[in-house]
């Protein structure tokens, strides 16, 4: 590959990964991420399948080598699974990954592992089941148990757990839920909360927990051991010494990583996202639907995109949130 053809932006670094939202919608309501009443994009404005599936090979062809496909809720998508299986083909793609809440694993977990997904990430913050009622909502623990099972029957290379922590509400859990991956061979992530959308339930200064404390907690249990192993996200990965599981933080607010960001982030509504913490942007469906077809233009498009990808995301949890897209527009 030229080195004209290759998303490089203006601080030198290198895109070769992307991140679609494929809904906005989602069967829970996590406190963090939506509100309690949300507005939905409407179907006329969503991206099809099939626009999907030309945007990948696009970026695929500019040298992303590694998808991750994410939502809202993206395995509640109609026909989502021909979604994977076109994406799964593509010539130059290294990785298709999906983050998901787990409930849909029972019915899609075979169908996603033979489409080509290699790696999930199943988002679980308590392990209680009034608590995890409460963090999302509407959800139903036993039924992402039950998906996380499905997956783990299932045999893909790597499952990892996912856990948004907040203080006085999972904090508590910490110890419990890196013996729950432990014991099923899984990684798990820790993840400081981010100020993405306006969000009333509760005030998300006041319920912030950062990873340093959560790693002290770990210590009190288990020694932990740097690694300087990725997986191409923004984990720092520990090693935990007497179980051997891979602990991941993921710490926007004390160890920012923008330096090493390696992604886009495509919205449902086609907008490429240049990064997760800023507005900019550039309007992808707008690109297609004016020139069906076009990969030309589609991907000058994506190459003059990376001009305005910005240095870093500048997150304060004590000042008004600027980002008003919740979380659910993106999937982090
Ligand atoms: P792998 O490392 O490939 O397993 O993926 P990941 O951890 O990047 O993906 P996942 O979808 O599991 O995301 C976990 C969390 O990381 C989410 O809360 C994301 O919002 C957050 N995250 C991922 N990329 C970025 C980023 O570029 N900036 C910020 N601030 N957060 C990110
Ligand atoms: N801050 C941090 N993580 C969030 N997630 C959703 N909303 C937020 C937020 N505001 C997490 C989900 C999922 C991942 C994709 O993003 O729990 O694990
Ligand atoms: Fe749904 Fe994930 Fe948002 Fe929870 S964090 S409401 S599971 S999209």
């Amino acid at each position: 590959m030229r080195q004209e053809d290759i998303l490089v932006d203006n601080f030198g670094r290198t895109v070769n990964y992307i991140r679609i939202s494929v809904t906005d919608r989602c069967d829970f309501r996590c406190v963090y991420c939506m509100d309690e009443e949300m507005q939905f994009v409407p179907r006329a404005k969503l991206l099809s399948l099939e626009e999907i599936a030309f945007i990948a090979r696009a970026v695929t062809e500019l040298g992303v080598g590694k998808i991750r496909i994410t939502g809202g809720e993206p395995l509640i998508r109609r026909n989502i699974i021909k979604l994977f299986r076109d994406i799964g083909q593509l010539d130059g793609l290294d990785e298709l990954v999906l983050t998901t809440n787990g409930s849909q694993l029972p019915k899609l977990a075979g169908e996603l592992k033979d489409a080509g997904v290699k790696r999930i990430n199943i988002s679980l913050d308590s392990l209680d089941h009034d608590k995890f009622r409460r963090l999302t909502r509407v959800g139903e623990l036993d039924k992402v148990l039950a998906g996380i099972d499905a997956a783990m029957e299932t045999g893909f290379e790597k499952i990892k757990i996912n856990s948004v922590i907040l203080k006085n509400r999972n904090d508590d859990e910490v110890p419990d839920l890196v013996e729950f991956a432990s014991t099923r061979g899984m990684d798990i992530s820790f993840i400081e909360e981010m100020p993405l959308g306006v969000i009333d339930e509760h005030d998300r200064a006041e319920a912030y927990y950062s990873s340093d404390e959560i790693k002290a907690d770990l210590e009190r249990h288990y020694t932990l051991l740097p690694t300087t192993e990725t997986t191409g996200g923004p984990s720092r990965y520990y090693r935990i010494v007497e179980t051997g599981t891979r602990v991941g933080f993921i710490s926007p607010h004390s160890h920012n990583f923008c330096d090493s960001c390696n992604r886009v982030r495509l919205t449902c509504e086609g907008r490429l996202l240049l990064c997760l913490g800023q507005e900019h942007s550039v309007d992808l469906r707008q690109v297609i639907r004016s020139h069906p077809g076009d990969m030309d233009r589609l991907k000058q498009a994506l190459l003059r995109s990376m001009d305005i990808k910005p240095k870093g995301h500048e997150f304060d949890l004590s000042a008004k949130p600027v980002i008003f897209r919740h979380m659910n527009m993106t999937g982090g």
